[in-house]
């Protein structure tokens, strides 16, 4: 989604800006632009497409690109923007600048009465050369500004933010105050990195860690005012307010490529080192630990039901965690999409334990839901990857995943982390609440920590992989099918694949197909399956002979113990042995590792698939 950037300091503004918005590409965007104060002018630059068509058109203006180039401008900021109102165009670009030439704007998030708003502004004179919702908020601010006599910038911006309804990440420029930058918070993400005079603002953490670890997030309903060397935050009043600096120990090279073709690939390589951080911290003496949460018996006592909620990929590891959860605790779990579950009157309450799952901590569908949840008595637990992101600072409790810094809008590595939390829970929940015993308890643990290696193990046969996608990477569509955590796993696989090679795919629960979806099966189709459950394999046999029979041409994933089974496919890829419980762990890299090849083999854009973006902080 839309990415922020803003700066003030001595470094060169315009390439400190280009180089932020470069790291925050890999969000999703289809235009890019910036704005600085030189001479007594606001300047905007702004194109559609790429940053490099940005640089391109600041390089033709005779602006110097090089981080080690002279600073003749102060403060700047910049954008890169996801259309939603209005198309992709230059016109539609952030910054907007306001008809009198005083305010310039960059915004991230929707604002709601945009409409009305034009509408008061048309009246009062002011024009409009965009379609988006965001100039509003240039022109009702220069609007109370020159009401104010153009003396009072944090004034006119403060009174604005009274009119304005809806949510929003804005980071604002005022002529008249060339050393300023005030940015205001609602719903939308906004990191302050703290520097040796200077200071720097970006949407995500990434367009800082270059220059700085020291960062302070945002909280909503705030605005904050920065100069070179002082921040201070306010709230809707006015009022000061104190903020927490947190500091930020990802390495510049988490945000790198590091020699792999896409971040995808660096972070499906990843995986291993992921899980590891994520489970073995909390294994120690054979004892899971999961850090302030309370999960013991007393706690678990109070607790009759949990409700899981999340998006897209998280939302899969969420299915995976009610499977389990169930399966080893016997407490019944719902595991609702979240942009579903706010509308659907859930049946919650303070005995109710909600598990938000979500790798950028920022989702506004799944921060609906768990505010929804919140408001009906529910207690919260966020598994989340983003320190410090609203999610973790809004849940009662929070498990992080050690994933690092996630670049790639498809997400592998947060999966198989978060997957890795959930199983942490289940056996957790499952030892305390006395239904499985020490025994159980240490073999689960153990399993868990083997993990990496096995991970690692199909990471060094993905040539398999790749070979096999080089062959279907026409197909115009693909069935995944699978029962039980199978299915689940399916569907994640489906995701994965639509998202970044494009090809249609749907996922099914293996004895569902024959219900009505068969009929899609002709000559050729490639039909995708995870066989890795012992009860389930017969009945998975059957539902491929069935694909089979009506031309289908099959790859199946299965387990060491089943590669003399002789199933009726095509193709085999063989995942190390581990209890079957645990199998999506493994089942994941492989399906991603396909993905990944059909996409690289149709020439797509692995990183930045189209449409999309990494955090979606619209409903
Ligand atoms: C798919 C993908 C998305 C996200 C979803 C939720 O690869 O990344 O489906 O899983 O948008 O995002 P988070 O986890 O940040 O809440």
């Amino acid at each position: 989604m839309c990415g922020i950037v803003g700066y003030i300091g001595a470094r060169n503004t315009l390439a400190v800006l280009i180089k932020g918005l470069e790291s925050l590409e890999y969000r999703g965007y289809d235009s890019a632009g910036v704005s600085f104060i030189q001479n007594g002018n606001l300047n905007v630059i702004k194109k559609k497409g790429k940053v490099k068509e940005l640089y391109k058109a600041i390089d033709e203006q005779g602006y110097d690109l090089s981080l080690k180039g002279k600073n003749s401008i102060s403060a700047g900021i910049g954008h890169t923007r996801w259309a939603t109102h209005g198309a992709p165009s230059d016109e539609n670009s952030h910054p907007h600048l306001s008809m009198g030439g005083k305010i310039c704007v960059v915004h991230n998030g929707i604002i709601e009465n945009y409409v009305e708003l034009r509408k008061f502004l048309k009246k009062k004179g002011y024009e409009f050369s965009s379609d988006t919702d965001t100039e509003v908020a240039a022109q009702l601010i220069e609007y109370y500004y020159k009401k104010f006599d153009c003396k009072d910038f944090e004034g006119a911006v403060q009174r604005a933010l009274q009119d304005i309804v809806g949510s929003y990440a804005l980071c604002i420029l005022c002529v008249d105050y060339p050393d300023k930058i005030i940015c205001a918070k609602k719903d939308n993400p906004i990191v302050i990195g703290l520097g040796q005079n200077e200071n720097f603002i970006a949407s995500d953490i990434p367009a800082l860690i270059e220059y700085t670890r020291d960062v302070v997030f945002m909280e909503d309903n705030c605005i904050l005012i920065m100069t070179k060397d002082s921040i201070e935050i306010k709230d809707v009043h006015g009022e000061v307010v104190d903020y927490e600096v947190s500091h930020v120990d990802w390495d510049t090279d988490a945000a790198q490529k590091g020699g792999y073709a896409h971040f995808m690939m660096k972070e499906m390589f990843e995986e291993p080192k992921a899980f590891e951080a994520t489970v073995a911290p909390r294994i120690k003496d054979d004892v899971i630990w999961l850090e302030h949460f309370p999960c013991g018996r007393d706690y678990l006592s109070g607790i009759d039901k949990i409700n899981i909620v999340a998006c897209g990929t998280a939302y899969h590891a969420g299915c995976v965690g009610k499977y389990l959860i169930e399966k080893l605790c016997r407490i019944p779990v719902t595991c609702t999409v979240a942009s579903e579950f706010i509308y659907s009157d859930p049946i919650i309450d303070e005995r109710t334990l909600t598990i938000v799952i979500s790798q950028s901590g920022e989702t506004l569908d799944t921060r609906n839901a768990m505010r929804e949840a919140q408001n009906r008595g529910s207690r919260t637990l966020a598994i989340v990857n983003v320190i410090g992101s609203t999610i973790a600072r809004e849940a009662d409790y929070v498990l992080y995943t050690a994933a690092g810094p996630e670049i790639s809008v498809a997400s592998t590595k947060a999966y198989t982390t978060q997957l890795a939390c959930v199983y942490l829970l289940a056996i957790k929940f499952s030892y305390e609440l006395g239904k499985i015993d020490d025994d159980r308890y240490k073999q689960l643990q153990s399993e868990l920590l083997q993990m990496p290696e096995k991970l690692t193990k199909i990471l060094s046969e993905q040539n398999k992989i790749q070979r096999f996608a080089s062959s279907q990477f026409n197909a115009e569509s693909i069935f995944f099918i699978g029962r039980g955590l199978d299915y689940y796993l399916s569907m994640e696989a489906s995701l994965k694949l639509k998202e970044i090679s494009y090809i249609h795919s749907e996922a099914y629960a293996g004895g569902e197909l024959k219900h009505g979806t068969i009929a899609l099966i002709e000559d050729g189709t490639l039909v995708v399956s995870p066989i890795t459950q012992d009860e389930l394999c017969g009945k998975m046999e059957s539902n491929i002979k069935e694909v089979k029979t009506r031309g289908a041409t099959v790859l199946a994933i299965i387990p060491e113990r089943f590669a003399d089974k002789g199933f009726s496919c095509d193709e085999k890829f063989v995942i190390p042995d581990c209890d079957e419980l645990l199998t999506p762990i493994l089942t994941a890299l492989p399906a991603q590792l396909f993905a990944y090849y059909m996409a690289v083999n149709k020439g797509c854009d692995i990183d930045k698939p189209r449409n999309l973006a990494k955090s979606v902080t619209v409903e």
